[in-house]
């Protein structure tokens, strides 16, 4: 089993990733840091810890982490994720008050990665309490056995400006700052990939028939990103970024991309896109791994057998015999 930290902001799709992550047999979660993004960190360490108990695993620590971005004001998600982070569902409102761990994300990361591990890193929202970690020990990243991060974009538009995705556009001086100086390369999952990714109403239905309860869980908590996608870009579904970074460090056959040199705009108009030198312009070392390609359909056939408890043979004869998707 392969030792990870979850860094998230959840967050709807944040939260279909824990699940995942927390369900899957080849990754043991360690822990887990939480950041300001699509919520207030204080409601993503609430919805951290209803994922735990979803999953029977509060024994995870969670580590708090980030409250705000590292210059710019902070600018949450809740349009998209709703209010309480996970659709205005409420799922979470049972959720036991838990404490979470006494020292802080960055500190975990900087003690954590003080010697050579074998714990990968996969953040799934802004690069806060990454860069944060790198300015309390700059040589975190050298001893990170991988460090993937769902971010970014290539050649697909952005989703919170014409040019940026938002977890970099929430904090651009904190991916900024982790692009340039972790020294391990950043296994990129931006837009590109991501946006093939669409859980739709059949899908949905389809869950719902597999395993009932699973199925009509995911229903309350997809609803209303359903209704974001229809209203911002008439798209039945919804796009389910998380889940493809964690699919991803599972089964790295799930993606093709390139490395090369990144960078990320902190300014203007542009602020949070990322600049993919591909033809080495800049003269710059590989810092990054950009995902380009995916094999969606055995996204979806790994991504639910685990999160319906179901054989993957047969999530792909269902997948491919009815067109489900
Ligand atoms: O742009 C999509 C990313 O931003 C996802 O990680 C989503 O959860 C938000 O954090
Ligand atoms: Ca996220």
């Amino acid at each position: 089993m392969q030792k990870v930290i979850i860094d998230c902001d959840p967050g709807i799709d944040d939260s279909l990733a824990l699940l995942y992550a927390l369900k899957s047999p080849e990754i043991d979660v360690i822990a887990i840091c939480v950041v300001c993004g699509n919520v207030p960190v204080g409601i993503g360490v609430r919805n951290v810890f209803h994922c735990l108990q979803q999953c029977n695993r509060l024994d995870i620590p969670v580590y708090l982490g980030a409250s705000q971005p590292l210059v710019v004001d902070f600018v949450s998600a809740q349009d998209t994720h709703g209010l309480d982070g996970l659709g205005e569902s409420n799922l979470a409102k049972e959720v036991i008050d838990l404490p979470v761990q006494p020292m802080s994300a960055a500190t975990f990361y900087a003690t954590t990665f003080s010697q050579p591990t074998d714990i990968a890193v996969i953040a799934l929202g802004p690069l806060t309490n990454i860069a944060l970690a790198l300015t309390e020990n700059p040589k975190v990243g050298l001893h990170m056995s991988r460090f993937v991060s769902m971010g970014g974009c290539y050649k697909s538009h952005g989703n919170c400006s014409p040019v940026a995705e938002y977890n970099y556009w929430c904090d651009p001086h904190a991916a900024r700052q982790v692009y340039q100086t972790l020294q391990c390369p950043i296994e990129m999952i931006g837009l590109d990939v991501t946006r093939k990714i669409v859980f739709t109403p059949n899908l949905l239905s389809y869950c719902q028939y597999i395993h009932p309860q699973m199925g009509n869980y995911l229903a309350k908590l997809v609803q209303f990103y359903f209704d974001f996608h229809w209203q911002q870009e008439h798209l039945l579904g919804c796009v389910i970024n998380d889940p493809l970074a964690v699919a991803y460090f599972i089964h790295p056959e799930l993606c093709e991309g390139f490395t090369t040199y990144v960078d990320v705009e902190t300014e203007s108009i542009s602020r949070g896109q990322t600049l993919v030198d591909r033809y080495h312009f800049w003269q710059k070392a590989d810092n990054a791994k950009v995902l380009t390609e995916v094999h969606t359909d055995q996204f979806f056939i790994q991504f639910l057998s685990v999160l319906l408890d179901a054989p993957a043979q047969t999530i792909a004869e269902d997948l491919t015999l009815w067109k489900i998707g």
